[in-house]
C-alpha cells in the first residue's frame, strides 16, 4: 500500500503545480515497481524522496501524452534529456536548437516521427540519428543546414528540408533509402550543378518529390520510376528535353509553373503517358507543347502567362475517332498572345466540359 500512498502524495504534488502534466499518471503507473524506497517505519508524508522519480519520464515543461513528447515554442536551446523511450512521435518545432549532437536522441528506438521545423539547426552530427531505427518522418524544414544529414535512417519514409541552406545534393546521403516515399526540398540555394549526377536513382519507392524556388536550371536526371509527382514549379528551367522525362511512366503529375520553359521537346511527353496534370504556366512556351492529343490520360493542362501566338486544331485532342479514355477538366490558355476567337473551336472536340477551358485574357 506504500505505493498507492505515494501515488496520492505525488496526485497532490501535480494538482499543486500550476499546468497539467496529462502523461505523468501513466509513467506512475508503468514504473510502479522501481519507486524509490523509503524507511522502514518512517512517515511517507514526510520522509518522502526528492520528486525524482526513477526511470524517465516527461521532460520538464513538454507535454507527454500517449507516446507522443510536445516540446513546442518552449525556447528550448538543445535537445531535452531523457526523453521516454517509448516516446513514438517527439515534436520540438519553433525552438532555438542550433545543434543535434550525438547522444540527443539516444535510446529513442521506438520514435517514428522527429519534427524539428523552424529551429536555428546548423549541424546534425553524423551518429546522432543512428538510434532512430524505427524513423519515418523527419522534418527539419525551416532551419540553417548546409547540407542533408548523413546516416539518414534506413526506415525513413519521409523527409522535409525546405527553406534551409542547402546547395549540394550527394548521392551518397540516400544510400539504402530504399523506403523513402516523399521527398521536400524546396527553397534552398540548390543548383543543377548542386545535384550529383543519379542522386535520386536509389530511391526505388519514392513516389512524391518537390524541388521548388531553388537556382535548378534543368530536370534532374536519373529519378526513379516510381515516382508519380514532380514538382520543380519556380527554378530556372529553360528547356524540357527529349529525354529529361524519360522513364518516368508512373508520372502524374508534373509541376513546371514559374519557370522560364520556352520550349518543350516534341517526344518528351511521351516518355510520361500516365500523366494527368501538367503545369506549364508562367513560362515562356511559344506554342502548346507537343503531344498532348496523344495521351489518353491527361486532364488538367495550365499554358496560361506564356508566348503561345496560337493554336493548332490537333494541339489537344486526338485526330479522328477520340481514343482519349479521361476527359479534359481544366485547360488555361489566357494571358497569350493568341487570341480565343482565332482558335478554331474544334480544337477543343474532345472537352465536353464548356468551364474547363479558360481562355479569355481576362485580369
Ligand atoms: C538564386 O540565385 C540568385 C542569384 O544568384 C540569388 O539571388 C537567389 O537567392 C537564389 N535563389 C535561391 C532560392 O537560392
Ligand atoms: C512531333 O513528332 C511527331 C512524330 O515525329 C510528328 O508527327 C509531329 O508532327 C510532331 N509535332 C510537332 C508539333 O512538331
Amino acid at each position: 500500500m506504500r505505493t498507492a500512498i505515494i501515488f496520492i502524495v505525488l496526485l497532490a504534488v501535480c494538482w499543486a503545480k500550476p499546468f497539467h502534466q496529462r502523461g505523468l499518471f501513466d509513467f506512475m503507473l508503468e514504473d510502479e515497481g522501481s519507486t524509490p524506497d523509503i524507511d522502514e517505519g518512517g512517515d511517507p508524508t514526510v520522509t518522502f524522496p526528492p520528486f525524482v522519480p526513477a526511470g524517465p519520464m516527461c521532460p520538464f515543461r513538454c507535454q507527454c501524452h500517449l507516446r507522443v513528447v510536445q516540446c513546442s515554442d518552449l525556447g528550448l536551446e538543445n535537445v531535452p534529456k531523457d526523453i521516454p523511450s517509448d516516446t513514438t512521435l517527439l515534436d520540438l518545432q519553433n525552438n532555438k536548437i542550433t545543434e543535434i549532437k550525438d547522444g540527443d536522441f539516444k535510446n529513442l528506438k521506438n520514435l517514428h516521427a522527429l519534427i524539428l521545423v523552424n529551429n536555428k539547426i546548423k549541424k546534425i552530427s553524423p551518429a546522432a540519428l543512428n538510434p532512430l531505427t524505427k524513423l519515418e518522418r523527419l522534418y527539419l524544414s525551416k532551419n540553417n543546414l548546409k547540407e542533408l544529414p548523413s546516416n539518414m535512417p534506413k526506415s525513413l519514409q519521409e523527409l522535409r528540408v525546405h527553406e534551409n541552406e542547402i546547395s549540394k545534393v550527394k548521392k551518397s546521403v540516400f544510400d539504402g533509402l530504399s523506403h523513402m516515399i516523399v521527398m521536400e526540398l524546396g527553397t534552398n540555394p540548390i543548383t543543377s550543378s548542386g545535384i550529383e549526377n543519379g542522386a535520386f536513382q536509389g530511391l526505388k519507392k519514392l513516389s512524391y518529390i518537390r524541388i521548388a524556388d531553388t537556382n535548378i536550371t534543368s530536370i534532374p536526371q536519373g529519378l526513379p520510376s516510381s515516382l508519380t509527382e514532380l514538382h520543380l514549379d519556380g527554378n530556372q528551367i529553360a528547356k524540357v528535353d527529349l529525354d529529361s522525362l524519360s522513364g518516368l511512366r508512373n508520372l502524374a503529375k508534373l509541376g513546371l509553373s514559374y519557370n522560364n520553359i520556352a520550349t518543350v521537346e516534341n517526344g518528351s511527353l511521351a516518355s510520361i503517358p500516365h500523366v494527368r496534370e501538367l503545369h506549364f504556366d508562367n513560362n515562356v512556351l511559344t506554342q502548346v507543347p507537343a503531344g498532348l492529343a496523344e495521351h489518353k490520360y491527361i486532364q488538367v493542362v495550365y499554358l496560361h502567362n506564356n508566348k503561345i501566338a496560337a493554336v493548332d486544331v490537333n494541339d489537344f485532342c486526338p485526330l479522328g475517332y477520340n481514343t482519349k479514355k479521361a476527359s479534359y477538366s481544366g485547360v488555361s490558355l489566357f494571358s497569350n498572345p493568341v487570341q480565343y476567337w482565332e482558335i478554331q473551336p474544334s480544337a477543343f472536340r474532345c472537352i465536353y466540359e464548356r468551364s474547363a477551358i479558360q481562355l479569355g485574357n481576362y485580369k
